[in-house]
């Protein structure tokens, strides 16, 4: 019988769920890596399994991509035949994607515990598809994994009781403190850029809201472009396949001094994000690895589920408004990095382990 059931579908949950995968390796806590095939390219899914060295999903349930109700349903599905076989004492869901959303409503019906690793973000913006799908699995948790206080009382705010809540700082910097210097001695990709001693932004666009809404996209790449050309730098821009599908679709032509290429591995992401002058994004994931890592950062959209980065000076909001991106950007241009990091000193897999319901002699061995 697994101890743990890992449920996972995406790329920030393989990057945020790794280090406590790792814990459990080196713990001896018998775990199932069960991956829903919401990500499937393997720009966003095996690269990240091998740079991250985690074991290959031990089920690949290869939903694939289609409407919000007909993924979750195929992974409702899917994922209720693989729990009822391996029966886990413990399900591990991470973020606020479909796979997420899917994975703690089968969890939270079926013999197991369910732990949610980052719960209590909120936008307060409940057209995003990732409010709903947070909301939900930090409503039908046993275990919430709460990367601050700013989560932690967020969940209480909703009424959910303390005794279910612990606050553990955020795995990414479990995932940073690891890979950082791993990215630094093997990542070529500044060389491979051409961007060796040379002052460049890093830019991330993939959000439904923002590349699906042809105005906002269009106005993005607008505000990119113009950050860029007042700065006189390039900036870079790996491009998710959501975006890639609607810039075709769009028929855009992404001006010049944003230079798109293919999404970037983690070490070669990591490597571009350390050495970048400024970060432009609407990611959730990147906003708190800038922060984390030093690098001001503009966030392109109207709210945040990450108000730590805000709060410390790490980040701002500009909206999709292109004097804002201009303006914004060239405001935190003027910060020094110096800002303290409000997300944990990189042990939340193991006091993610620690609290969950596990053989008090396995807890101890995750010490
Ligand atoms: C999903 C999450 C989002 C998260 C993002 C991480 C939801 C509701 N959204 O968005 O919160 O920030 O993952 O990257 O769960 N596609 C490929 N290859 C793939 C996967 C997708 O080409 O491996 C293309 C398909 O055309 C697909 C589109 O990308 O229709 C969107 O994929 P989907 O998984 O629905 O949402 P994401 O935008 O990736
Ligand atoms: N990332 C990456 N390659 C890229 C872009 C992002 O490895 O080309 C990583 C980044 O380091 C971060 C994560 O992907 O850890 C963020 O994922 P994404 O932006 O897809 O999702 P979100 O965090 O917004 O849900």
């Amino acid at each position: 019988m697994t101890d743990v059931a890992f449920v996972l579908g995406t790329r920030p949950e393989i990057i945020k769920l790794a280090p406590v995968v790792q814990a459990c390796q080196r713990s001896g806590i018998e775990f199932t890596i069960i991956h829903t095939g919401q990500h499937y390219s393997d720009t966003l899914d095996s690269v990240f399994f091998d740079q991250l060295e985690l074991p290959a999903p031990d089920y690949n349930l290869r939903v694939g991509s289609s409407s919000h109700g007909e993924q979750t349903g195929e992974m409702l599905i899917a994922i209720e035949r693989v729990l009822t076989e391996i029966d886990p004492d413990v399900v591990l869901v991470q973020g606020d994607t479909n796979s997420v959303l899917a994975g703690a409503i089968v969890a939270s019906k079926a013999r197991a515990e369910l732990g949610h690793v980052e719960a209590g973000l909120r936008s307060s913006d409940r057209s995003m598809p990732e409010e709903i799908n947070r909301i939900v699995a930090d409503h039908v948790s046993d275990y919430l994994f709460a990367p601050t206080e700013q989560s932690e009382s967020y969940l209480l705010d909703e009424g959910i009781p303390a005794h279910r809540i612990t606050v553990t700082g955020n795995t990414v910097v479990d995932a940073l403190v690891r890979n950082r210097e791993i990215a630094h001695r093997k990542s070529t990709a500044l060389a491979d850029l051409g961007l060796v001693d040379t002052d460049f932004f890093l830019m991330t666009a993939h959000r439904q809201e923002n590349v699906d809404d042809e105005k906002r996209f269009r106005d993005i790449l607008a505000g990119v472009e113009r950050t860029a050309k007042t700065h006189g730098v390039e900036v870079i821009y790996p491009v998710h396949p959501r975006a890639r599908e609607r810039i075709e679709a769009f028929g855009i032509d992404v001006p010049d001094p944003i230079r798109t290429i293919e999404p970037l591995g983690y070490l070669d992401f990591l490597r571009l994000s350390v050495a970048a002058d400024l970060i432009l994004t609407d990611s959730g994931g990147v906003q708190e690895e800038a922060c984390i890592l030093g690098v001001p950062c503009v966030t392109m959209r109207d709210n945040t589920e990450r108000p730590e980065t805000t709060d410390v000076g790490a980040n701002q909001l500009s909206s999709s408004d292109p004097n804002r991106i201009v303006i914004t950007a060239t405001e935190m241009l003027l910060r020094d990095g110096e800002w303290e990091n409000p997300f944990g000193d990189g042990d939340a897999a193991e006091r993610i382990l620690q609290a969950l319901p596990l053989d008090a002699e396995v807890r101890e061995v995750a010490r």
